[in-house]
């Protein structure tokens, strides 16, 4: 990819992309931002840049752009398409709407990809969990995804992120995959932007899970408590089920938007694989302590052995609320990605990762949850 070129940005309006934009201005001489809203207000201040264009667009219509005036200039001058769109939803409720938009919008982008006339990378922004069947083993960037059928997938956003894996690296166009992990909030503000999709939204099932219609006891509680005091926090005894030892590639959202940049800035990403991970995941028993924490709760642990049979109240609740679409991911040990093809383009652009600590984890989850909380309850389900 050379410096300087004209890109076409799906899911600019996302969390990613939001957070995507001010790092591609670095180096991009041009923006193309594919919207389906006229009028984002998250992207009003970057609307200001004149390098900056936005697009108005759907990707799961065959046409995509509502004008053709539109899709004529980014044919004639896109030289990187960066598809990020997708939906993140884990539940089976809405599987047909995620296969639709993450392989029938991954699709419909290829095909309006073959038309434009200057294409150096079509940049796909895919999930380091399509290879969360492989528990434990080494998974390196070359090609061994090897079929979508009779995969473990542990819910349906996994599984739609395998199968449009498979049209983006058959097709003839100069394709990169970028696998990243779990988005959580930013590394200096903490900040996530009030979205419950992050890794953080794991807090509002356990607060669903273990308060229930009790939210004002519970927010009453919180405020009252001066110091984090560990006696004074409120019991919570509640088992979920899990292994303590597994973990979870929590990510910075500035760190995983840092390295795609240096990613799609790169020379010779073309036909390659990139995995955006950390080297420093957290196992899920450091990540409920720092939950509890920042929740001023205590009592809530994983069981690996936990049966429902002998489960309270509380605990069957958080089944039913987190276990389901999320159980997998409490009780598979993650693989061990490698990153050959990610370290060459970090070294090339001069990026330093911002690895995650357990200490930054609790850090995180208090910004969370004094600052953020409450905004993203109010807006629960409002989406
Ligand atoms: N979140 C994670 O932890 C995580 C981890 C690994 C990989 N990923 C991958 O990273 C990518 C970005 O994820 P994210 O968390 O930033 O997602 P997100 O915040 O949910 O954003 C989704 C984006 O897709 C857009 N969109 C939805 N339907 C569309 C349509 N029909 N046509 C055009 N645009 C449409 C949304 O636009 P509107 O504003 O119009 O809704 C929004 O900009 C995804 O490919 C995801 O699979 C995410």
């Amino acid at each position: 990819m050379k410096e300087g070129g004209v890109v076409l940005l799906t899911g600019g309006t996302g969390f990613l992309g939001r957070n995507l934009i001010p790092r591609l201005l670095e180096k991009k001489s041009k923006i193309y931002v594919l919207s389906r809203s006229d009028n984002p207000s998250c992207l009003s201040s970057f609307l200001k840049d004149d390098r900056i264009f936005l697009v108005r667009g759907d990707v799961e219509r065959d046409s995509i752009f509502y004008k053709d005036s539109d899709m004529g200039d980014i044919v004639n001058n896109v030289s990187q398409v960066i598809h990020t769109v997708a939906s993140t939803s884990f539940f089976e409720r809405e599987r047909e709407k995620t296969f639709s938009l993450n392989v029938g919008g991954t699709y419909n982008m290829l095909e309006f990809s073959k038309k434009c006339k200057n294409l150096d990378s079509f940049v796909y922004v895919s999930t380091a969990y399509v290879e969360n069947r492989r528990q434990g083993e080494e998974v390196s960037e070359d090609l061994q995804l090897v079929s979508h059928k009779n995969l473990s997938a542990g819910n349906p956003y996994e599984e739609s992120k395998i199968a449009a894996e498979f049209p983006v690296r058959n097709s003839k166009l100069p394709w990169s995959i970028v696998r990243p992990a779990i988005f959580s909030g930013d590394s200096e503000t903490g900040f996530t932007g009030y979205d419950y999709r992050t890794g953080q939204g794991v807090l509002l099932g356990l607060l669903y899970s273990i308060f229930g219609k009790n939210h004002d006891k519970f927010w009453k509680h919180r405020e009252k408590l001066k110091d984090t005091s560990f006696f004074e926090y409120l019991e919570a005894p509640c088992r979920l089920k899990g292994y303590n030892t597994v973990t979870k590639n929590f990510m910075f959202i500035d760190d995983i938007a840092g390295q795609i940049n240096a990613i799609v800035n790169s020379q010779n990403i073309v036909k390659k694989i990139h995995h955006v991970v950390t080297k420093n995941p957290i196992t899920i028993s450091q990540m409920i302590n720092s939950i509890q924490k920042a929740l001023r709760i205590r009592g809530v642990r994983f069981d690996g052995d936990f049966d429902v049979k002998s489960s309270n109240k509380e605990e069957r609740k958080a089944l039913k609320l987190i276990d389901a679409p999320y159980s997998s991911y409490f009780t598979r040990w993650e693989p061990h990605w490698r990153t050959d093809n990610t370290d060459r383009c970090l070294q090339e652009q001069g990026y330093e990762r911002k690895d995650m600590t357990p200490e930054k984890f609790d850090w995180l989850m208090e910004q969370y949850v004094n600052n953020e909380l409450k905004t993203v309850l109010k807006n629960f389900g409002k989406k």
